[in-house]
């Protein structure tokens, strides 16, 4: 199940390096005007990778400015491609987008706000911190972000968020050995509390076992994932499918879903992102290991690796399969 999708041409108009690995893109409808968008939407664009078209979902960046839409891409040198061909872009270059969609949506209902960014995660939480500021303001509810990189230099965005947050804004740089105290920081909020966030798989992972283990309701964490970030380097795998006699390599740039259609194989997916579940196959056989990048499948299930979710996991080695397609 494929999703359809209206494109439309649009310019890039501007670059920005944010840090030596974040770029940010201004880019322009060639005609009109950009459709609005709300906290924590997303857009596709469509980019040639390995010499095939492929999409890519980017958060779009900030407030709406009536006249461009910004996108931030981090270069995945071990990545799929997309973001490879992304940086490759140069201002009067001309490409294929969607209209802004949104799976992430803020709800203004709540009395106060936990956001968590880990890396490249800050793109949707950008716009979310300056609307949930301007919020506050207006309703007396209560804001903090957790801003997580690695080295300094990744911090993207500060003197904006500085600016939305002030000191609600905490940033953890962990070569320097600073660890959010995720425990503590849900301990601490007050009944009622909506925590987004958006970060790599593991980041997530501990989220949701920490946001259960202190007893919230499931409904007030909210995540998006960028479904990239895996335990190894993307790279090459066999993967088998008996019932269809399928027997092919999935290429390092492309994804086990992609290549299964690719292959002929009738599929299942909706969000392709690692969140919904619904492009979940079964494991037959394992030979190597499971990369498992999604956030649907519990952890007891990527430990039994009984099943795989094609939109974003790989495998080293290689792995026989089951599809949900049944023959009439
Ligand atoms: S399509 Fe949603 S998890 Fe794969």
């Amino acid at each position: 199940m494929r999703n359809t999708q209206t494109w439309q041409e649009a310019l890039v108009v501007a670059t920005r390096d944010l840090t030596p690995t974040v770029r940010e893109f201004d880019i322009r409808p060639a005609e009109g005007t950009p459709a609005p968008w709300d906290a924590g939407a997303h857009m596709q664009v469509q980019l040639l990778v390995n010499s095939q078209v492929q999409t890519r979902c980017y958060s779009l960046v900030g407030l709406p400015d009536g006249v461009s839409y910004r996108i931030a891409v981090k270069r995945m040198d071990d990545g799929r491609g997309g973001s490879r061909a992304m940086w490759q872009l140069a201002v009067g270059d001309r490409l294929q987008v969607s209209e802004p969609q949104n799976h992430f949506q803020l709800d203004l209902s709540a009395p106060h706000y936990l956001l968590v960014a880990g890396g490249i995660g800050i793109t949707p939480l950008v716009m979310m911190a300056q609307q949930l500021r301007a919020h506050a303001l207006k309703t007396g509810a209560t804001l903090r972000m957790l801003y997580g990189v690695r080295t300094q230099e990744e911090l993207a965005f500060l003197p904006l968020l500085r600016e939305a947050l002030g000191d609600a804004l905490q940033t953890f740089v962990s070569e320097r050995g600073e660890v959010m105290d995720l425990a503590g920081e849900i301990a601490a909020l007050p009944a009622g509390a909506q925590l987004y966030t958006c970060g790599p798989v593991a980041m997530l992972e501990a989220l949701r076992k920490a946001w259960a283990q202190a007893g919230r309701p499931a409904a007030n964490l909210r995540f998006e994932t960028f479904g990239s970030s895996g335990r190894f380097a993307a790279q090459a795998f066999r993967v088998l499918v008996p019932r269809q006699h399928i027997d092919i390599m999935v290429p390092a740039g492309s994804t086990l879903l992609d290549a299964l259609e690719s292959a002929g194989v009738e599929t299942l997916s909706d969000c392709r992102r690692g969140e919904c579940g619904l492009c979940a196959m079964d494991v037959l056989a394992l030979e190597g290991e499971a990369d498992h990048r999604d956030v649907f499948l519990s952890e007891h299930e990527k430990q039994q690796c009984s099943r795989i979710c094609a939109c974003v996991s790989r495998v080293v080695g290689s792995v026989t399969l089951d599809s949900a397609y049944r023959a009439d």
